[in-house]
């Protein structure tokens, strides 16, 4: 019985992180900012195979915050930085999904002022 309840206690926290995972969420959206760039970038999946886009922003404004949402049902997708990123002009971003043939599905948000 122990047994069970710590399997379903790490298998939540398996599932939460797995949710929350999806999602890059960076810095905070404050009034001023203006929106730099917000466009949907989506791959389908390849059987067998891991699907990645690169997302490169240049600017002229501080980038004050970064958001990527998981679009994707399953929410399966990973984003993280490659270059750049909050208070620069710049930032790239690498989204990748995480399990072989799933669809990449990201909205991708850049604020600053
Ligand atoms: C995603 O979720 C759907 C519905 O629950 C399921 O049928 C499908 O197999 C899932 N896909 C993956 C890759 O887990
Ligand atoms: C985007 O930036 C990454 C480095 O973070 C680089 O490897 C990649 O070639 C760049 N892609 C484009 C289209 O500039
Ligand atoms: C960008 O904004 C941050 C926070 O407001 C500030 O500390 C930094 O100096 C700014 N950088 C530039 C290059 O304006």
């Amino acid at each position: 019985m122990a047994k069970l309840l710590v399997a379903c206690v790490i298998l939540t926290v398996a599932l939460f992180g797995l949710i929350h995972a999806s999602d890059l969420i960076l810095g905070t959206i404050n009034t001023g900012d203006r929106i730099l760039y917000s466009q949907v970038t989506t791959a389908p999946g390849i059987p067998g195979g891991l699907v990645s886009r690169a997302v490169n922003y240049t600017g002229i404004y501080n980038i004050t915050a970064i958001r990527a949402y998981d679009r994707t049902f399953n929410r399966t997708g990973q984003a993280h930085i490659t270059g750049g990123g909050l208070y620069q002009r710049y930032v790239n971003l690498a989204l990748q999904t995480r399990f072989v043939g799933n669809a990449l599905d990201y909205l991708v948000e850049i604020y600053g002022r």
